[in-house]
């Protein structure tokens, strides 16, 4: 195992806006290159550890609690821990960089609401205009649009490719991962 210390890589943004299949891609490399890793998706969480939560902003801040205190753990076994989770507002964020500290990389993958939208993969978007979600995040609850992230994926414009190497390349910079670790990217060699 070459990690040499864990990470959070907290991604935020809109439902379909990409989260899930940029920290899944980024764990497939980091798996294959040897590096311990683990995805900590939203969706995936609200079927068990926060299946008794709903999206009120007070149960959203209690699942990111939850969310974070998980992430941290794993951080501090060396794992570099992937959070896809809407965390819509900026206190979410600034509460799971407090509860992390250290190693803590908020990731902002950034697809404009009208593209997530017409991607619609779980229909939820159609089901939000036609009224019959309430608080859903980007037409009828808010979304914070990130200040001062650590990194901006564009997730319309860059692909998933390029995206997982520009997180490989800030988790070098962290110090997370070694350049010679195996990540297999002529560009990390720079
Ligand atoms: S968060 O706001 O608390 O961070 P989280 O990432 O866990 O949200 O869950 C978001 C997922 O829940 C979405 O991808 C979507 O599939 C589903 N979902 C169901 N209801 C809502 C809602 N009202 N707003 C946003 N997402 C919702």
């Amino acid at each position: 195992m070459s990690t040499t210390r864990g990470a959070v890589i907290w991604m935020t943004g809109l439902s379909g806006a990409g989260k899930s299949t940029l920290a899944d891609a980024l764990h497939r490399r980091l798996k294959a290159a040897g590096h311990a890793s683990i995805v900590l998706d939203g969706d995936v969480l609200r079927r068990g550890l926060t299946a008794d939560l709903g999206f009120t902003p007070e149960d959203r801040a209690e699942n990111l609690r939850r969310v974070a205190h998980v992430a941290a753990l794993f951080m501090q076994q060396g794992f570099v821990a992937m959070a896809a989770v809407i965390s819509p507002e900026h206190e979410h964020r600034r509460m799971a960089r407090e509860i992390v500290g250290d190693g803590f990389v908020e990731v902002f993958v950034n697809a404009p609401l009208t593209v997530c939208e017409a991607r619609d993969v779980k229909g939820l978007y159609a089901r939000a205009r036609r009224g019959e979600i309430p608080n859903f995040t980007g037409i009828s609850g808010p979304y914070d649009v990130p200040l001062e992230p650590d990194l901006m994926i564009e997730s319309d414009r860059v692909s998933i490719d390029e995206a997982v190497d520009r997180l490989l390349v800030h988790l070098v910079a962290m110090g997370c991962l070694t350049r010679e670790s195996g990540l297999g990217r002529p560009r990390l060699a720079k």
